[in-house]
This record gives structure tokens, C-alpha cells and sequence, in this order.
């Protein structure tokens, strides 16, 4: 997998709660190539939490520079990158996503989503009367688009390690 890269990408997408930056940490150490988060990126440049950021700035704004922040960290690769959950709905990250190089679907079900994401209170976007029927209908509006990635591995509640291996598999 390591050759087939060769100075591409390899990017995690998918809806929070999905293993992305846990899976993509651990892909990363296995193909021993640089790991980046870009929500961690983006706390660090802005030195604000993303609540804060949402907070202060709103959405709109959030995702302007997330979009930015995605676009340096895929100017040289190889890396493996795990973008924050909304990022690829975006279409111009989208589009610089798919041109750096091959991207992977962290598909879960709603019940494994939830279970994880109700474990924390750091998602703005879940900050509504019913959270989890939010979370339902960012999973209804959004997986159409994260089909959009090259390949789709499925999230489950196997060890981290073994989700990892399957992705390695999936594009090698
Ligand atoms: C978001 C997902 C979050 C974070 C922000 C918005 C989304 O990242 O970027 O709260 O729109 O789905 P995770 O997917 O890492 O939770």
C-alpha cells in the first residue's frame, strides 16, 4: 500500500464518530508515513476549539477555513489526512481531496455513530433539541456524497487495528 501511494494522499472522510482520526493515526504508523488531523490543524492555527470556533465565527466561516487548512495539508504528500466530518461536503475540498490522491469512507451505522459521539459534548453541530435525530439526518444528506470516495470500509466496533488493515487492504 505503501508503493501504491507513492506521494499521494491517503485521506479518511465520513460522518463524526466514525473512527477517522483514531483509524487514520494507526493506518499512518502502519504505512510509516506523516499523520495529520484537520480539525487538529485548524484548532492549532486558530488557537480556538471548534466549538469556539462555531461559536464565534459561525459555520460559514469555519468552513472557509477548514477548506483552506485541508488544501496546505495535501500540498505534499505522502500523508495520511482525517478531515473533520463536513469537510468533504464542501465541493471545492472535495475536489482537492479526490485530485491529492485516494480517499476512504469510514462507514458506520447510526447506533455505532451515536454511541461514540454522545460519549463527548465537542460536536456544535449536535447541539440541538434531539441530537441524535440530527445526526440521522446528517447521515441521510451526507452519505450520498461520501460515496464519492474511491473506496468504502466499514466502521464497526472491531479493534481499531483491524478497521486500520481493512483500509490498508481496500486501496493496496
Ligand atoms: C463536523 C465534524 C467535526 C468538526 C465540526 C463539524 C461536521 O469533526 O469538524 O464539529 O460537520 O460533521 P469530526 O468528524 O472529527 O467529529
Amino acid at each position: 500500500a505503501r508503493r501504491v501511494l507513492g506521494r499521494r494522499n491517503l485521506v479518511f472522510v465520513g460522518l463524526m464518530g466514525a473512527g477517522k482520526s483514531a483509524i487514520g493515526r494507526i493506518v499512518a504508523q502502519m504505512l510509516d508515513i506523516p499523520f495529520v488531523d484537520s480539525d487538529h490543524e485548524i484548532e492549532r492555527v486558530s488557537r480556538m476549539s471548534i466549538p469556539e470556533l462555531f461559536e464565534a465565527y459561525g459555520e460559514a466561516e469555519f468552513r472557509a477555513l477548514e477548506a483552506r487548512v485541508i488544501k496546505r495539508l495535501l500540498r505534499t504528500g505522502p500523508r495520511v489526512l482525517s478531515t473533520g466530518g463536513g469537510a468533504f461536503m464542501n465541493d471545492a475540498t472535495r475536489a482537492t481531496v479526490l485530485a491529492s490522491g485516494l480517499s476512504v469512507w469510514l462507514k458506520a451505522d447510526l447506533e455505532v455513530l451515536w454511541t461514540r459521539v454522545s460519549k463527548r459534548d465537542s460536536r456544535p453541530l449536535l447541539k440541538t433539541a434531539n441530537p441524535k435525530q440530527t445526526l440521522a439526518s446528517l447521515l441521510e444528506q451526507r452519505y450520498p456524497v461520501y460515496a464519492e470516495a474511491d473506496v468504502t470500509v466499514q466502521s464497526r466496533d472491531d479493534p481499531k487495528e483491524t478497521i486500520a488493515a481493512e483500509a490498508i487492504a481496500a486501496i493496496a
